[in-house]
């Protein structure tokens, strides 16, 4: 890699400000390195000789592909399959039989993955499903609960949408098992079940944007996105989230999140050592 220009301390102001406008990632105070390092390419790319002539640039572009492709690079998407083994153990123990007892009474269950990012949020999610679903003896029944899957994140969502993996995203988290059944292997890449693939629902969204969705939602998983973001925002995101969750709904967050401070619109419990939010 060529050397990273140095963004200056009135540069580094321009973009973290305009970075927080467009994603709601809040950069705190010595994270120059993350927009040097992260903007390189793209700085490169667009022939900018400076982070000032670069915010310029990104500020003036009409067609909003500048403005995607730096969100695209300030994003984290690190994720890997059943994240968290507490978390899962209580998606797969309560919040499954949960939504499979609510397509038994009322016909459907609707989650929301939030930040889903390469989509093995979601994929984790149908496998235990399905496999719920099958020990019952009633296998279609998996197939009512709805996954509506969002990020903001182009380059993420693509392959969330490809469901193609390779080799590196496979060996995080997913069981063997799990593999087996769920995974066909093609050259060097891995593809997930293409009917259950049908069931999520992924759509390019900014947790900054209103949320107007038509239906209510069971479970919202929000997970590993609002350490990234400002007190404000995070009151923000969890106000809207409460109010397109049904009373009794479920939001998850990442173990290292909480809303406790944020807002009062849900009962906290405990699952073990897994936090959950219960909208009131
Ligand atoms: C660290 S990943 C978490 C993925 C997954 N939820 C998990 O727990 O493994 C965070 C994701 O949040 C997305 N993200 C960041 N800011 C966002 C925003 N304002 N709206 C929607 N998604 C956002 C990123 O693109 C990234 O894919």
């Amino acid at each position: 890699m060529d050397m990273l220009l140095k963004i200056t301390e009135p540069e580094y102001i321009l973009m973290k400000t305009y970075i927080e406008e467009h994603c709601g990632i809040h950069l705190e105070k010595d994270k120059e390195y993350l927009i040097e390092s992260r903007l390189h390419d793209l700085l490169t790319e667009t022939g900018c000789r400076s982070f000032q002539e670069f915010h310029f640039k990104a500020r003036t572009d009409r067609t909003g592909e500048l403005r995607d492709r730096i969100v695209d690079a300030m994003t984290t998407n690190e994720t890997s399959w059943f994240r968290d083994k507490n978390a899962w153990e209580y998606l797969k123990e309560m919040a499954v039989t949960m939504l499979l007892n609510q397509v038994l009474e009322i016909g459907k269950a609707n989650v929301w993955s939030a930040a889903v990012s390469t989509g093995q949020e979601a994929y984790s999610l149908i496998m235990l499903l399905d496999e719920a679903a099958k020990e019952r003896g009633l296998p279609s029944l998996s197939e009512k609960v709805e996954i509506f899957a969002t990020d903001i994140s182009s380059s993420a969502l693509a392959v969330a949408a490809s469901a193609r993996y390779d080799s590196i995203a496979m060996n995080r988290g997913l069981p063997d098992d799990k593999k087996e059944k769920y995974f066909t292997k093609e050259d060097n890449s891995w593809l997930f079940d293409q009917e259950l693939k049908k069931r999520v629902r992924f759509k390019k969204f900014n947790l900054q944007n209103s949320f107007v969705f038509p239906d209510k939602f069971d479970m919202i998983l929000c997970r590993y996105v609002t350490i990234y973001f400002s007190d404000t925002f995070k009151r923000e995101v969890f106000k809207k989230m409460s109010d397109m969750l049904r009373p009794g709904g479920i939001l998850l967050l990442g173990a290292t999140e909480s809303l406790r401070e944020f807002s009062d619109d849900f009962e906290i419990s405990y699952y073990r050592s897994v936090v959950v939010n219960t909208k009131k």
